[in-house]
């Protein structure tokens, strides 16, 4: 799970809250920044959700290798920066590293991108990331479970997101 320099801290935080089984964490040096200011948390709360943390600088690590098994790579939120790193392959960050492995291993990758509006630049390096089974999970909430609070907005994204990892919620009310 990597917390990239997007406004949308919040998604990142309440995923790592509602995810299940192990989770590991690396957040980008913006995203630091950006999280104490969105969420108020420090970013020793957040990384204390997490069971470990890698700094992004940390090439060394375990999920830099293809051999180191997980099951799912989420990126919430996702900066159009980043997107634009994983869409042309470069991996020099350990999150950018660990997309890569994760698109070449063929394990699932989850991308809550939040920009708006969108390039023709931003959009092809989407679809390019699409066209190799990456999920672009806009941060884009539905309306048709009428969310009540900004909490359910962002639970209906963080939903969204376990649904196609296969993972169980309650975080919002599906369609009937
Ligand atoms: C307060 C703040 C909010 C930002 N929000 C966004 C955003 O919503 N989407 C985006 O693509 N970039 C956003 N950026 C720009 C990225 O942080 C910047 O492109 C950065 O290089 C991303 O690096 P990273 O992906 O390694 O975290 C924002 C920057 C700041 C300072």
């Amino acid at each position: 799970m990597a917390i990239t320099g997007a406004s949308g801290s919040i998604y990142g935080v309440r995923l790592l809250q509602e995810l299940p089984g192990e989770k590991m964490l690396v957040m980008s040096k913006i995203a630091k920044m950006i999280v104490p200011r969105e969420t108020g948390m420090q970013i020793g709360e957040v990384e204390a959700l997490a069971d470990k943390v890698f700094d992004d600088g940390d090439l060394f690590a375990s999920i830099s290798s293809g051999s180191f098994e997980y099951d799912c790579m989420f990126v919430a939120p996702c900066s159009e920066s980043s997107v634009a790193k994983f869409a042309s392959g470069i991996s020099d960050t350990l999150i950018s590293r660990a997309v890569a492995v994760c698109i070449k291993e063929g394990r699932k990758v989850i991308l809550v991108v939040r920009e708006t509006p969108k390039s023709a630049i931003m959009l092809e390096n989407e679809l390019k990331l699409a066209r190799c089974g990456v999920v672009i999970m806009d941060a884009n909430p539905g309306f048709y479970s009428e969310p009540r609070s900004v909490g359910d907005m962002v639970d209906f994204v963080v939903g969204k997101c376990l649904d196609r990892a296969g993972i169980d919620h309650d975080l919002y009310k599906k369609w009937e």
